[in-house]
């Protein structure tokens, strides 16, 4: 199987339409490790159960979709019932969302780097999409992994190419593929390192992507912002708008529709300010937007924390975080 042509259009449309002007993407997709460890942070027991029963509360908020275009979900939550009795991607089209799949299995050390990672999850995947695609997945994600410490030219290309293997795969099943190549902001380094890691990221990807044919207005990137570290001194967000728009104008190519940003561990009002900066910009191709997880959903999570007696209160706080962000996501790009 490979993409053919007459499927493009269909994949264009729905990258336009998961990145579309005021709306952005929910990423509700922790694997059971992640989301185990935060529901106990909250000081709730973590299962199955509790597990789904939170995801049920973010997808039933209602009035979500006036600011969530899509919401990314992981295997376990993708096969499971909703109280009501209907599948998390029946209740996402029911809500009126694309719901999505995250399909990369996690990282592992790339051998003799210091450290750097490599995502893994391409063994069986042509199968994998085939069944999330046949149980209404319109996209998918991969989220590769890097430190500004020890990102290396190998480590980027070998992240690049597994995102350009995978994001050809989605194609031919007819799924956008979101390409993460995620630098993290944990440390103390300043902009100019986070500038220099992300455009070495970015840079091997849109190469490999052009190696694997993929259709690049089939895709939506979903990049860090460019920001000095979580543990050095702030930058202005007009600073931050700035960097991040040069290192992208450098590196992506116009025929990328939508560029929906992580939140990477910045407080929701710092995001929302990064994103209303960019969004301010008129020399930008591609229409910006956001696919935050931490930013949308901490202050549900802790509202919430295991008692259905607060479940209406943290939809609250959930439908407040994707409004604010939407707000954030007003323009249109240049044309
Ligand atoms: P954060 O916005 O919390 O960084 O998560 C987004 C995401 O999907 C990371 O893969």
């Amino acid at each position: 199987m490979t993409t053919s042509t007459s499927t493009v259009p269909a994949l264009a449309a729905t990258a336009e339409q998961m990145t579309c002007r005021g709306r952005g993407i929910l990423a509700a997709d922790e694997s059971i490790k992640t989301m185990s460890a935060r529901l106990q942070a909250e000081g709730i027991a973590a299962n199955e159960t509790t597990r789904r029963d939170y995801r049920e509360l973010l997808l039933t908020t209602e009035r979500l979709s006036d600011s969530i275009s899509g919401i990314i979900l992981c295997d376990e939550t993708f096969g499971q019932r909703l109280s009501d009795g209907r599948t998390f991607p029946e209740a996402a089209r029911d809500a009126g969302l694309l719901p999505g799949i995250k399909v990369d299995t996690g990282t592992t050390p790339l051998p003799g780097l210091g450290g750097a990672l490599i995502t893994e999850g391409l063994d069986g995947l042509g199968t994998r999409l085939a069944s999330y695609a046949a149980r209404g997945a319109a996209f998918a994600k991969w989220r590769a992994v890097f430190d500004v410490r020890t990102i290396t030219t190998h480590s980027a290309r070998a992240n690049g190419h597994a995102l350009a293997r995978y994001a050809a795969l989605c194609q031919e099943h007819g799924i956008v593929p979101i390409v993460e190549p995620e630098v993290l902001c944990n440390g103390d380094h300043g902009l100019a390192e986070s500038a220099r890691a992300t455009h070495l990221a970015l840079a091997s990807v849109f190469d490999e992507l052009e190696l694997s044919g993929v259709a690049l207005r089939g895709l939506v990137l979903k990049p860090n912002f460019v920001t000095p570290g979580l543990g050095a001194p702030a930058a202005p967000a007009s600073t931050v708008a700035a960097a991040t728009l040069e290192v992208l104008s450098g590196t992506v190519p116009p025929a990328v529709p939508g560029i929906a940003f992580l939140s990477g561990g910045h407080p929701t009002a710092d995001a929302c300010a990064f994103l209303a900066e960019l969004d301010a910009t008129t020399e930008r191709p591609w229409q910006v937007t956001f696919s935050f997880g931490r930013a949308l959903v901490s202050d549900a999570l802790r509202t919430w924390a295991g008692d259905a007696a607060h479940t209406a209160a943290a939809q609250g706080a959930l439908r407040a975080n994707c409004r604010h962000a939407a707000e954030a996501t007003s323009r249109p790009p240049a044309t």
